[in-house]
């Protein structure tokens, strides 16, 4: 079973051939981070514009790794939700129209949810019911799975997503888009135990929140930079000696990374999962990855180079649903900028 499948719900144009579920055949990403770089953050017209340009190369690049052709592949997958609708629309457009040109079946797929099946493509693919940790850009969220795809959301952010606050204090910092690698970076130099950032205290302990963590980073800055101090509503960045600077970027990640660990080691003695898998693009995070695989020597990461947006890991979910029956018709599928995981 041979699915090409498609994702463009940000800032990556990207196609990829995956065979039954488990086997990357070729996966192409075209990364617009240069292009935002400098606005210092993805801008949802530039964004939907260049999908336009590179969609069709992107998929002709994924099929001809793959040594495919069209007559080699089963169906054809699309991320349709959550994300920037303009660029959602660019990915579910094209793959309407190859699927009904083509008259292969089409699986409308959420992004969140394939980045935690992105773990299928590891030595030991994960077993239902799945808890996954899902720490992204857009989302940060504990969820169980069970064997026919349904999923509970047991725990998740309340404001700030984990990769959206390593973004926004890295800005402050000084630090390049995207902040989290930049953050993951310059952390390794610093002393984690320089500064004591909170840790938000929520009703559901399951549930996270980073807002409050970032206007600490900010307000512990201008009082060493003695710039604007108190003035929280500017986004700044500041200047800072590089070793002041890898001290806080490591007690920040620190901070973030003690809390997904408290979090899914509590959510993982709760609900006892036959597996616990690790996705999203803060999960390439090497602070996380190795306090996670400590406290919980079973957890499944999903690969590196799987973490961050691709089209493999809709692949991988798409396979899950094809078996399970779950096509759309090409005509009917809609893209969802805020779908939500149910
Ligand atoms: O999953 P992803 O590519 O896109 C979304 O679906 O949001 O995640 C992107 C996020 C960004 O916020 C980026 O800063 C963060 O993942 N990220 C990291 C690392 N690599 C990417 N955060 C921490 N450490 C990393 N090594
Ligand atoms: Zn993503």
């Amino acid at each position: 079973m041979k699915i090409l499948s498609i994702e463009s719900s940000c800032d990556e144009t990207a196609a990829a051939v995956t065979e039954d579920g488990h086997k990357v055949l070729s996966n192409i990403i075209a990364s617009q981070i240069d292009i935002h770089a400098e606005f210092g953050g993805v801008v949802p017209e530039v964004a939907a514009r260049s999908h336009i340009e590179v969609i069709i190369p992107v998929i002709e690049q994924a099929l001809r790794e793959a040594s495919c052709t069209w007559d080699d592949i089963d169906a054809i997958a699309v991320t349709r939700g959550p994300g920037l609708i303009g660029s959602l629309l660019i990915g579910t457009l094209t793959a309407q129209t190859l699927a009904q040109i083509l008259n292969k079946p089409l699986i409308g797929v959420n992004h969140i949810i394939a980045h935690a099946f992105a773990s299928e493509f590891t030595d030991t693919p994960p077993e239902f019911p799945i808890l996954a940790l899902t720490v992204s850009g857009g989302h940060t969220a504990l969820t169980v799975y069970q064997e026919d795809l349904s999923a509970k959301i047991v725990g998740e952010t309340q404001d700030d997503a984990a990769g959206e606050a390593y973004d926004k204090v890295a800005k402050l910092l000084g630090l390049p888009y995207p902040g989290g690698p930049a953050i993951d970076k310059v952390a390794v130099d610093g002393d984690e135990l320089a500064y004591k950032f909170p840790h938000a205290r929520m009703k559901n302990p399951l549930d996270f929140s980073f807002s409050g963590l970032k206007t600490a980073v900010l307000r512990q800055v201008q009082q060493i930079t003695g710039v604007n101090p108190g003035d929280l509503s500017i986004p700044k960045s500041y200047e800072l000696e590089p070793q002041v600077l890898a001290n806080i970027a490591a007690s920040f990640q620190k901070t973030v990374v003690d809390t997904l660990v408290k979090n899914t080691v509590l959510a993982a003695e709760q609900f006892s999962p036959a597996s616990i898998v690790v996705g999203g693009g803060v999960a390439a995070n090497k602070r996380l990855r190795s306090e996670l695989s400590a406290a919980l020597p079973e957890a499944i990461f999903v690969p590196p180079v799987l973490c961050t947006d691709n089209a493999a890991m809709i692949g991988a979910i798409a396979f899950q649903m094809q078996k399970r029956g779950i096509t759309t018709p090409p005509l009917q599928l809609q893209a969802d900028s805020s779908l939500e995981i149910l």
